[in-house]
């Protein structure tokens, strides 16, 4: 377990991904934590720096297998596998050393009651008395920052939410989603119905909602755009003190009221904007944007927010410029 100096030993499956080159960065400059193994099918045996800025000099690619990764007794294990792949790692875990927090980037557990859900904004307490966390989806993180605000004012009507991402959204491995000749002076709708997101969404808030994702070609930031439906017609201003209310409480989420935040504005940070607030001359329709970097608070500044809070560290830890 943590070593003698008291730096928590993290370590990283999937890491030659999107999500885990930048989850190895943000070990680097976290002062409590080190990179203690990574593991990559397609380059296991070469240094770990030779393909990812940041990792530790001396560190080299280990085997993906299960076996390996039980035997590596860390304090952290995080996955940021595919969806399906996270089975036999957990097992392995479990067997060899139950104690090891891990943070599950995969939706393979968002559905699990045993796993703490990781949206730190809204689950803090549940996440600091767990060992199993499933990370949340990046669009689901921002539908959520975009709608809990408003939440109890919310009527019948399901909430429908527009997303559009950037390229790294549908990870490294070759798709269309993420195919040059597609995405050239273009964007490509997808999963119009049932993406994983949207049950996702629906299953935290406890409604039914609408998800409507995009790709587009740029690298990494999204934006989801909200309809929102209010059960009782509201003032805009009462509206945007609702949500600078609800940011107070919560440091990595900014608002920027009626000023609307686009992918660009939050790439490459590790928080949330919202914005863009309007309502409709009905006083009942109302519209919210948030943006956040898919890669950083969509999925590895929030799991070292996750680790943060399982370790009972300070929550910013490691995150704060
Ligand atoms: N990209 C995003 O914006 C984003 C946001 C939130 C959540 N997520 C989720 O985070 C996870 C990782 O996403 P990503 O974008 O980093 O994906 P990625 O770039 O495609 O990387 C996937 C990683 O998993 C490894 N891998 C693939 N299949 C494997 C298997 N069967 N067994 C063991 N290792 C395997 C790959 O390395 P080797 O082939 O070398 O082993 C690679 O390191 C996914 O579940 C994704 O849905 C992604």
């Amino acid at each position: 377990m943590s070593d003698r100096s008291g730096t928590i030993r993290v370590g990283l499956v999937g890491a030659r991904g999107y999500t885990g080159a930048e989850l190895v960065r943000l070990i680097d400059g976290h002062p409590g934590l080190e990179l203690s193994y990574a593991c990559s099918r397609a380059h296991a045996g070469d240094p770990v720096i030779d393909h990812i800025d940041h990792a530790p000099a001396d560190l080299r690619f280990l085997e993906a297998e299960a076996s390996t990764v039980g035997a590596q007794q860390a304090d952290v294990c995080v996955l940021a596998l595919p969806n399906d792949a996270s089975a036999r790692y957990v097992a392995a875990i479990d067997e060899a050393c139950p104690d090891t927090v891990i943070v599950d980037l995969s939706a393979d557990h968002r559905f699990d009651e045993d796993w703490a859900y990781g949206l730190c904004e809204q689950n803090a307490d549940a996440i600091g008395a767990s060992r199993r966390i499933a990370n949340p989806g990046c669009y689901a993180t921002a539908m959520q920052f975009a709608t809990l605000p408003v939440l109890d004012l919310l009527g019948d009507v399901p909430p429908v939410f527009a997303g559009i991402s950037g390229v790294s959204g549908a990870g490294s491995t070759p798709s269309p989603k993420n195919d040059p000749e597609v995405l050239h002076d273009n964007v490509l709708p997808y999963a119009p119905v049932g993406h994983v997101h949207e049950r996702e969404v629906s299953h935290q808030l406890g409604r039914a909602v609408r998800f409507m994702p995009h790709v587009a070609p740029f690298f990494r930031g999204l934006s989801v755009s909200a309809a929102l439906t209010l059960r009782e017609p509201a003032m805009l201003s009462d509206i945007v003190e609702r949500y600078t209310t609800w940011c107070a409480d919560h440091p990595l989420v900014r608002t920027l009221e009626t000023h609307t935040p686009t992918p660009r504005d939050g790439a490459d940070t590790n928080g949330a904007l919202i914005g863009g607030l309007a309502i409709g001359d009905d006083g009942r329709a109302l519209g919210v944007t948030c943006a956040i970097d898919n890669l950083l608070k969509g999925a590895a500044s929030q799991a070292i927010q996750n680790i943060n809070l399982a370790l009972g560290l300070d929550p910013l830890e490691g995150l704060m410029p």
